[in-house]
C-alpha cells in the first residue's frame, strides 16, 4: 500500500509555455481542496537543488490563469543530471516532509523527474507543458493551441504584405525536433510549402514547384520552416531560392520566442486546469512515475519513460493535404 501524501511540491521546468500558470493554479487549488501542503519550487529542479521553496495558498495562485510565461519560473538545470544535485535536491525534499512532486515540462523535465523518483521513491507526476507537441501519450501539451494561434496570426499579417508586393515569404516557427507548430500553422494559413525535422527536405521538389508558380505569375507564396528542419532554418532555405529563381522577390521572416508568450488560448486553459487537478488526484491515489495526459478528450496516463521515449507520429494524409489545397 502506497504511503499517503500530505505535502506536495510543484514546478515549471524546461521551455515555459502559455498555460502553466493555469496549471499551476489548478495543483495548487487541488492539492489545499484534498488538505495537502502545497510547495512552489522556483526555477524548476535549480530551486530544488537550492532549495528555492516556498509554501503555496490558495490566494498565491489568484489572478494567473490569463498569464504567459510562469510564476514559478522555470530553468534548464545541468546540475540535476549528477547523483550529487539530485541528493541535494531530495534532501531539501526530506527537510520540508514534501512527499510528493508535481513536474510541469517537457520530455528533458521528465526524464529528470524519472531517475529521481527511481532514485528517491519520491512519488512523482508529470504534466506535458511545452510548445513543442513532442510528447507521446497526450493529443495536447500546454501551450502548443497558443503557440500555433501566435503563429497563425503572425502569418497572416506576412501574407497581407506578401500580397501587397507580389513577394515569396520564408517563415520560420519554433520547433527544434518537432514539426508540429509549422504543420498546424502552415495548413491553417494555407501555406504553399510547409519543412518539418520529421521529413527530409526535398529541396529539388520545392524549386521546381515554386519555377511552376512563377510561370502561372503565382508570386505570392508562403513557405513555412521549422527551425530545426534538416535542411536549415528560414535564411538557408532563402539563399537556396534566391539563387535558383532569382525573380522571385524573397524575405524571410523568423518569429521566434514571441510564440512562447501570451496569455493563453481557451484549449490551453482547459486542458492545463484539467491535467494540473488529474496530477494531484494521481498523487493521492499514490501513483508515480506517470505523466498525465488528454486523449479524444479522456484523461490519460502513460508511464513517464514512454512519454519520452515514443514522439508523436506526423500522419503522411495532412502532408497530403498540404499539396492538395495549396496548388
Ligand atoms: O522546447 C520549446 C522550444 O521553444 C523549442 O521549440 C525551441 O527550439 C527552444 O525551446 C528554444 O529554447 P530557448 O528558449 O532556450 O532558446
Amino acid at each position: 500500500m502506497a504511503k499517503k501524501v500530505t505535502k506536495i511540491g510543484v514546478m515549471t521546468s524546461g521551455g515555459d509555455s502559455p498555460g502553466m500558470n493555469a496549471c499551476i493554479r489548478a495543483v495548487v487549488r487541488t492539492g489545499i481542496y484534498h488538505k495537502l501542503e502545497v510547495f512552489g519550487i522556483t526555477r524548476g529542479y535549480s530551486g530544488l537543488i537550492d532549495n528555492d521553496i516556498h509554501k503555496m495558498e490558495s490566494r498565491s495562485v489568484a489572478n494567473i490563469i490569463q498569464r504567459g510565461g510562469t510564476i514559478l519560473k522555470t530553468a534548464r538545470c545541468k546540475e540535476f543530471l549528477t547523483p550529487e544535485g539530485r541528493k541535494k535536491a531530495y534532501n531539501n525534499l526530506k527537510k520540508l516532509g514534501i512527499d510528493g512532486l508535481v513536474i510541469i515540462g517537457g520530455d528533458g523535465s521528465f526524464k529528470g523527474a524519472q531517475v529521481f523518483s527511481n532514485e528517491f521513491n519520491i512519488p512523482c507526476i508529470g504534466i506535458p507543458g511545452t510548445i513543442d507537441k513532442d510528447i507521446a501519450g497526450t493529443d495536447f501539451t500546454i501551450g502548443f493551441d497558443t503557440a500555433v494561434n501566435t503563429a497563425i496570426e503572425a502569418i497572416d499579417k506576412i501574407r497581407d504584405t506578401a500580397d501587397a508586393h507580389d513577394r515569396l515569404f520564408i517563415v520560420e516557427v519554433m520547433g527544434r525536433d518537432s514539426g508540429y507548430i509549422a504543420l498546424h500553422s502552415g495548413i491553417g494559413t494555407g501555406a504553399e510549402h510547409i519543412l518539418i525535422p520529421e521529413r527530409k527536405t526535398d529541396i529539388e521538389a520545392i524549386i521546381t514547384s515554386l519555377q511552376e508558380k512563377e510561370k502561372r505569375k503565382k508570386l505570392v507564396n508562403i513557405v513555412i520552416v521549422a527551425e530545426g528542419d534538416d535542411y536549415g532554418g528560414g535564411t538557408d532555405l532563402a539563399n537556396l531560392i534566391k539563387e535558383r529563381i532569382p525573380n522571385f522577390d524573397i524575405r524571410v521572416a523568423i518569429l521566434g520566442h514571441i510564440q512562447r508568450g501570451g496569455s493563453p488560448t481557451s484549449i490551453d486553459r482547459l486542458i492545463a486546469s484539467r491535467m494540473g487537478y488529474s496530477a494531484v488526484e494521481c498523487l493521492i491515489e499514490g501513483k508515480t512515475n506517470l505523466m498525465v495526459g488528454i486523449m479524444n478528450n479522456k484523461m490519460h496516463f502513460t508511464p513517464l519513460d514512454k512519454a519520452v521515449k515514443a514522439k508523436q507520429k506526423i500522419s503522411d494524409e495532412w502532408l497530403k493535404i498540404v499539396k492538395i489545397l495549396a496548388t
